[in-house]
């Protein structure tokens, strides 16, 4: 029996890396999933690579018409939405001294705002529906604590712990089921962005800190997005109903609350 047989889901940033891994996992578990992404061309390709029951749309998370629209398209394509994941966001680095207001408004705008406004549409349809769901946010261990470098990206991931909290104690009245998942470090194009960041700062070589967070995790390697699936299916389906408002460390063991 596939666990997610006839739902409706919505993943923003899916056109790559973890939230293309998620898309590829919920078609496998029978469900139909919108590829939602600023990136249109790479949406398109990941859909058409996935198969016919993935499909593409354009959505900037940081634009409620955008927002709007893209849910709009998933009740008219699908006949309602039944699982949101809030996947998109940005990453950067720097000194406390050195953080520009651009970069600290582009990574509020994305990870904070986007979150809350795209959970607040897809519970609004959902709502309307009556049929309940299931919404996940992409928090990090990056939320858990603070890191020298890297304020402005572990501010924004513990802003989303906080609206998971605050969203399933709210929305669990309507059997929506709000939850976030805390990966540690995770191979990808992300995290060579990220290696590159910290290259400059800390003046290593490309690859060293990848080498070395990978080192540092108790499970002996860095996660994949594969490692984050089983979360991800477990709280979209119906086994997670009685789990409201909670986030879950998926990271080989580097932080433990
Ligand atoms: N990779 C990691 O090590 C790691 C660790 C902890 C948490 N996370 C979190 O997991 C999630 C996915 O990470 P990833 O590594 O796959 O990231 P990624 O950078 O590979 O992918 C992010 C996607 O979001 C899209 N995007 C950016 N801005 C957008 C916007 N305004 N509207 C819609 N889409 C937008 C991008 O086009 C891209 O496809 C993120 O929330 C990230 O913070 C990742």
């Amino acid at each position: 029996m596939r666990r997610l047989a006839d739902k409706s889901a919505l993943i923003t940033g899916s056109a790559r890396g973890i939230g293309r891994t998620f898309a590829e996992a919920y078609v496998r578990e029978g469900a139909t999933v919108a590829i939602a992404d600023v990136n249109i061309e790479r949406a398109e390709a990941a859909a058409r690579d996935i198969g016919p029951a993935a499909w593409a749309v354009r959505m900037d998370v940081t634009d409620q018409t955008s927002i709007a629209a893209a849910i709009a398209a998933v009740e008219t394509r699908t006949g309602g939405l039944d699982i949101l994941v809030n996947n998109a966001a940005l990453f950067d680095l720097a000194p406390i001294v050195e953080i520009t207001r651009a970069s600290y408004d582009r990574l509020f705008a994305v990870n904070v705002a986007g979150t809350l406004f795209t959970l607040q549409a897809a519970a609004r349809a959902m709502i309307a529906r009556g049929r309940g769901g299931k919404i996940i946010n992409m928090a990090s261990q990056a939320g858990r604590r603070g890191e020298a470098l890297v304020a402005v990206y572990c501010a924004t991931k513990a802003a989303v712990i906080s609206l998971t909290q605050s969203a399933g104690l709210d929305l669990i009245g309507h059997r929506i089921n709000v939850n976030a998942i805390a990966p540690g470090v995770v191979e990808g194009e992300h995290w060579d962005g990220v290696d590159a960041l910290f290259a400059r700062y800390e003046h290593r070589p490309i690859g060293e800190k990848k080498r070395l967070v990978g080192e540092a995790v108790p499970y002996g390697r860095m996660g994949t997005a594969e490692d984050l699936v089983g979360m991800a299916i477990f709280l979209a389906s119906g086994e997670s109903d009685y789990v409201v408002a909670q986030t879950y460390n998926v990271d080989g063991g580097n932080w433990m609350s």
